[in-house]
């Protein structure tokens, strides 16, 4: 007989960059009226990272926490999603594996599908789980927005990375079975591999995020899923806050229920609150809505949260989570807040320079500058091998620091 117990989000920790660039410096910048970036599309700050920071040293550091409380020793699996790719065939979780000095026997794997990638590796992490409920695996969702300067979508970058520890007996969110998932064919955003910055056709991307939304909650239905009236709050894909409720409306209205706003805020209002100074994280933004929700809720026991994964391209999923009694002790609301405090606000000039920044391709050694403060940096890179390191006072256990 089939096991049935609950799977889900066991832990959730997440962590950003060293630095922060507010709206406010990019709009005198432009001469944009910040009144676009505030209300029109719902952003008032995005991390920077440091010239030392990338998806792997942010993932590593989101998922540390998770390695100190619950140890290592039933994760057989790390699956590392993200769409900033740092290597064509080597996954950026082996990295975050030996940094966090996991042991040999796992299997570490990387997942790409644009932002929606995260949402496929806890799709299979349930999976592997249901197959052996002793296990858990470690899903890390790193990534890094970078739009071309001066180009619309620039307002809407970020960086941030989402750590879950998916299990059995799960003490922060039960995954409920039925899914709704949705693809279509769309070149709304992509990245060649030949670019840093991605190519997106912006307002394409709206509408087929809007499509993508209705589709997957078509099938989210059709596989017996609950109705709309049953979910205290909604996590959106949130490439930008009002895209959550632009989608909120649009499902709303599909479903016949007419938009009351006062609804709507109830429904979103507190799954913003890390995005809109963060930005855009891609594949760890929905995540990043369900830790702003849990740790803004006064209490959410029992009750059912919609999450909605979209990924330009385009796949989409709409599931639903019921938090676990008792969830709020497990909660890492100060460290998630010290993660956004502790950045440093960079002016305009320098957030260009870092953005201008890139490795040279000679194969040479190249240091990067000291500048993170955060757990893990990457040092340089030689003989074209990203050299990363810990930058703990004792010795990490698997170091990778330049002889
Ligand atoms: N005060 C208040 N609101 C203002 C404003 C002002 N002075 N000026 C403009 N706005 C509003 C607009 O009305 C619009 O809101 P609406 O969509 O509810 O009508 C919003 O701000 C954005 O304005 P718009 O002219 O559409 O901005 P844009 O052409 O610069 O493009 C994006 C916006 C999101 C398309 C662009 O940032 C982008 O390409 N982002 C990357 C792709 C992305 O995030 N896609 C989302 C789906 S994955």
């Amino acid at each position: 007989m089939a096991d049935t117990s609950p799977i889900g989000i066991h832990d959730l920790s997440f962590a950003t960059t060293e630095y922060v660039l507010a709206h406010t410096a990019l709009a005198q910048h432009n001469g944009t009226d910040v009144a676009k970036y505030h209300k029109g599309i719902g952003q008032r700050s995005m991390s920077v990272p440091a010239a030392d920071e990338d998806i792997v040293t942010m993932g590593a550091a989101a998922a540390a926490p998770l390695l100190e409380r619950h140890g290592s020793e039933n994760i057989r699996t790390v699956i590392f999603a993200t769409e900033s790719s740092i290597d064509q065939a080597k996954s950026a979780g082996i990295y975050v594996h030996s940094l966090l000095g996991m042991g040999s026997a796992t299997r570490v794997v990387e997942l790409k599908q644009a932002c929606y990638g995260a949402t496929a590796a806890l799709q299979f992490a349930i999976g592997l789980v249901r197959r052996d409920p002793a296990q858990r695996v470690l899903v890390v969702a790193a990534d890094v927005s970078k739009y071309e300067l001066d180009s619309p979508g620039e307002a809407t970058q970020g960086a941030a990375a989402v750590a879950m520890l998916v299990g059995a007996e799960p003490a922060l969110v039960r995954i409920e079975e039925p899914s709704g998932v949705f693809t279509a064919d769309v070149m709304d955003f992509w990245r060649p591999n030949y670019r840093e910055a991605a190519l997106v056709d912006g307002q394409e991307s709206i509408t087929a995020y809007l499509l993508a939304a209705e589709g997957c909650w078509k099938d989210y239905t059709e596989q017996g899923g609950r109705p709309l009236e049953e979910f205290t709050a909604f996590c959106y894909h949130q490439p930008f806050t009002k895209m959550a409720y632009k989608a909120h409306r649009h499902l709303l209205n599909h479903c016949g229920h007419g938009v009351d706003e006062d609804r709507v805020a109830r429904d979103l209002g507190l799954t913003t609150a890390y995005n809109n100074v963060i930005g855009n994280s891609y594949t760890a933004s929905v995540y990043l809505a369900l830790a702003a929700l849990l740790d803004q809720a006064d209490d959410l026991s029992g009750q059912a949260v919609g999450l909605l994964s979209y990924g330009s391209g385009s796949v989409a999923e709409f599931f639903a989570g019921t938090v676990v009694p008792g969830y709020r002790a497990h909660l890492r609301t100060a460290a998630h807040r010290a993660a956004i405090d502790r950045r440093e606000p960079v002016d305009h000039a320098r957030y260009r320079a870092l953005h201008e920044r890139s490795f040279p391709t000679d194969g040479e050694e190249h240091r990067t500058p000291a500048e993170t403060t955060g757990p893990f940096r990457l040092a340089g890179i030689r003989g074209h091998k990203r050299v990363y390191e810990t930058r703990a006072q004792r010795p990490p256990r698997h170091s990778q620091i330049p002889r």
